[in-house]
């Protein structure tokens, strides 16, 4: 008998801002939800599990797959999204992000928010009295690090004891990628210039995690060392939006070193994936050749997000009201 996403009790209600949040067995169920979810979207069989549900979701920053994915996802659930440009909000005039939020928290059940500044989302969470989602912070993606492991479960079965090879700028993705790796078991290794490594307390919380997990995570400068025998090969672009000042530097720093390319790919596992949270920079991060070939899976990548955010909003909008469970945070 197959699992439907209706009998699955996920219980849990709170803010995702890095991804530390999760426990290993919360990763773990939002990944089988995200399946069946996917497998039920899959068969039209749409469940609108959260009717009367508002997800307002805000951008300082362009997007093209988180607010797509966000919006089409509450739709799918019998929800609705409001989408909201910082611009042409009072954010604008000065209204403090906690007034902000605490205000949204009236009309909306959860709130998602890409940001410039993490500090902008804890503000954020500090006001709002319903479930503050990363949407994207220059510290951190949990969404997209969630999306990533759901791809890796279903091209390799498994995440314990993947080989999992990070090539260029220790950045957001590397960082929830990091913690995502260490609550699943899978090996990560981050191959970066020493001034572009991640995030030291995103370091040390996957540390601490792998303690428990019995994931291997390393940070080298060589990207050929960390490739070789790799399961996953992940990239990112070299300028992370809000760093467009460092352009022509960081194009120094990385290249030619750093860009995958069929050479680089060459030395990975025959059976080695490609991933790229996109968008993608072809011949800086990535050549042509690898992203448009066949090892690369960054569209199913991509859909993933839908599935994976679907069963992040439907956990946390079956609870009744919504609530943000302030116990399991001490805030
Ligand atoms: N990967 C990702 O977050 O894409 P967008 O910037 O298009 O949302
Ligand atoms: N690191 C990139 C991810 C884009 C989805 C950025 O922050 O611009």
């Amino acid at each position: 008998m197959t699992t439907q996403a209706s009998e699955l009790g996920s219980d849990f209600s709170k803010d995702l801002l890095t991804l530390d949040e999760l426990s290993p067995s919360e990763f773990r169920s939002l990944l089988d939800l995200s399946e069946i979810l996917k497998n039920e979207r899959q068969q039209r069989k749409f469940l609108h599990q959260t009717p009367g549900s508002s997800l307002a979701i805000l951008f300082e920053k362009p997007s093209t797959r988180t607010r797509v994915s966000f919006e089409v996802g509450m739709f799918e659930l019998g929800g609705h999204a409001v989408v909201l440009n910082s611009k042409e909000l009072q954010l604008s005039r000065g209204e403090t992000p906690e007034d902000t939020a605490k205000v949204l928290s009236v009309f909306c059940q959860a709130i998602a928010a890409r940001v410039y500044s993490h500090e902008t989302l804890e503000r954020f969470s500090k006001g709002s009295n319903v479930p503050v989602i990363n949407a994207l912070s220059n510290l951190y993606h949990p969404c997209q690090a969630l999306a990533d492991f759901l791809t890796i479960k279903e091209f390799k079965k498994k995440l314990r004891g993947l080989a999992i090879a990070w090539i260029g700028d220790g950045n957001n993705v590397c960082n929830s990628l990091l913690i995502g790796a260490a609550l699943s078991g899978a090996n990560f290794t981050v191959a970066c210039p020493e001034k572009y490594r991640p995030l030291p307390e995103a370091l040390d919380k996957a540390r601490y995690l792998s303690r428990s997990s019995g994931s291997q995570i390393s940070i080298i400068e060589s990207p050929r060392e960390a490739v070789i025998g790799a399961d996953v090969v992940v990239t990112d672009t070299f300028v992370s939006m809000g760093e467009d000042g460092e352009k022509e530097e960081r194009l120094r720093e990385f290249l030619p070193e750093y860009q995958v390319n069929d050479e680089l790919m060459s030395l990975a596992k025959p059976d080695a994936i490609f991933m790229h949270c996109l968008p993608a920079h072809r011949g800086e991060e990535v050549s042509s050749s690898v992203i448009d070939g066949p090892q690369s899976v960054v569209w199913q990548e991509a859909e993933n997000r839908l599935h994976t955010q679907k069963a992040l909003l439907y956990s946390l909008l079956r609870r009744p009201k919504g609530q943000k469970d302030k116990a399991l945070f001490g805030n």
